[in-house]
């Protein structure tokens, strides 16, 4: 007996919301299957699409640290084996090891006979980000299992809410080809914050909040700005400043990093601006020389 599962790719941070905030590009993602086994204990047996090197152990696959979370949590004895999918590029700031965990824990929950409620797989998700890049943080695994825009009020106690998401907003992901490593990305951050920098930031965070509910696309427009992670962090992502230029008249709501770089994200109101976005993307990266990949997507 066996299910597989599909879990999405998403886009964290979305500038003002380190840590907190993040939503699912519902087109791209991973797929996972999970059988039940004789022997027990959690195991990855095959993984495809990670060009050979993401690990098996048990301990450091994030597959199979959910699911051994989740296993203990639920009281299952058995065996569960683990098939791995990746349609997400590692290190690309898509939630790439987060839709893999998601994807592994929606499987198993349904193959055991749904013993938890989708959002109570959320911690069990996390701790397996933990693993992958020293921080248990949920603002890729939240909206890649729960869809849409998310907001993580609180970590202690987990205080996680979906956000109404506007009709008509799209989304361009713009992913060159190198890998910038999570923990790397974080390492350069500041560990202290101005009272003035707080302040920006805490308004564009309740901005974007009111600009969803609300479907103004300027409010969310005008609060999509990072004074926190973007400045310590743009410099490691080449291009990223000359697509903030090239989608700045194109009526593009924003520019940002996705989580942990270096995929740059573009928010726009309409699908005709996402991908006049991404042809203005192409040309910057011609004009640099680095080989990208760009995707268009509703929100
Ligand atoms: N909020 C996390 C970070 C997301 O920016 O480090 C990692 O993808």
């Amino acid at each position: 007996k066996n299910v597989t599962a599909f879990a999405p790719a998403t886009v964290a941070n979305v500038s003002c919301g380190f840590d907190i905030l993040g939503f699912a590009v519902e087109e791209m993602g991973d797929k996972v299957t999970v059988s039940l086994s004789d022997t027990p204990g959690v195991r990855v047996v095959r993984i495809e699409g990670d060009g050979g090197r993401l690990p098996y152990e048990t301990d450091k696959n994030t597959c199979s640290v959910a699911l051994k979370a989740f296993a203990e949590h639920i009281g299952f004895e058995g065996g569960l084996e683990i098939e791995l999918f990746k349609g997400l590029p590692l290190g690309s700031g898509m939630g790439s090891s987060a839709a893999s965990s998601v994807a592994a824990l929606e499987a198993a929950n349904v193959l055991l006979g749904n013993p938890l409620e989708k959002k109570d797989l959320l911690p069990f998700a996390m701790k397996a980000e933990g693993v992958a890049c020293g921080a248990e943080h949920a603002d890729n695994v939240a909206p890649s299992l729960l869809g849409g825009f998310v907001l993580i009020r609180s970590y202690h106690p987990l205080d996680v809410t979906k956000l109404h998401v506007p009709k008509g907003l799209y989304c361009t992901l713009v992913h060159p080809h190198f890998e910038l490593n999570t923990a790397d990305s974080r390492s350069v951050l500041r560990q202290q914050v101005s009272l003035k920098d707080a302040i920006i930031q805490s308004g564009n965070i309740a901005g974007l909040v009111a600009g969803l509910f609300q479907e103004d696309m300027g409010l969310i427009s005008r609060s999509l700005q990072d004074v926190i992670a973007e400045p310590s962090r743009s410099v490691l992502i080449p291009g990223f400043d000359e697509v903030k230029n090239a989608v700045k008249d194109i009526g593009a709501l924003g520019v940002g990093i996705s989580g942990s770089g270096p995929t740059t994200f573009i928010l726009s109101p309409a699908q005709d601006v996402a991908y006049a976005a991404k042809e203005a993307c192409l040309k910057v990266f011609e004009k640099i020389g680095l080989d990208v990949d760009i995707y268009v997507s509703a929100v």
